[in-house]
């Protein structure tokens, strides 16, 4: 499968962000699988998609892992079963609210 801005993928893999699951496509960048999540506004968004304007900065861990959350641009990295988000940019943040139900009641 290969639709729209996507890279191919056959499947869709397992991340957490900020504790909740999503499913999103194999072997794409991280940014990319925001944007599966939230089509109406990742490429909207203040992204530079091209790992210069650092809007795209997360943190994140793997399962199990032992090691403090790493920061990463998540235009540059390519997403990984288990994945663990746990902080998101302000960009990203405002993006996501909606897709991810982050908005506080
Ligand atoms: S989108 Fe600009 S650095 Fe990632």
């Amino acid at each position: 499968m290969g639709v729209g801005p996507f890279r191919p993928y056959e499947r869709l893999v397992q991340i957490k962000i900020l504790g909740k699951p999503f499913e999103v496509p194999e072997k794409n960048m991280l940014l990319r699988c925001f944007q599966y999540l939230s089509p109406e506004t990742i490429p909207y968004g203040r992204f530079c998609w091209n790992q210069e304007c650092q809007t795209c900065r997360v943190a994140y861990q793997m399962p199990g892992g032992q090691e403090a959350p790493r920061q990463v641009l998540s235009c540059k990295i390519i997403v990984a079963e288990g994945m663990e988000i746990t902080e998101l940019s302000t960009e990203l943040t405002w993006n996501l609210k909606k897709a991810l139900a982050l908005e506080k009641s």
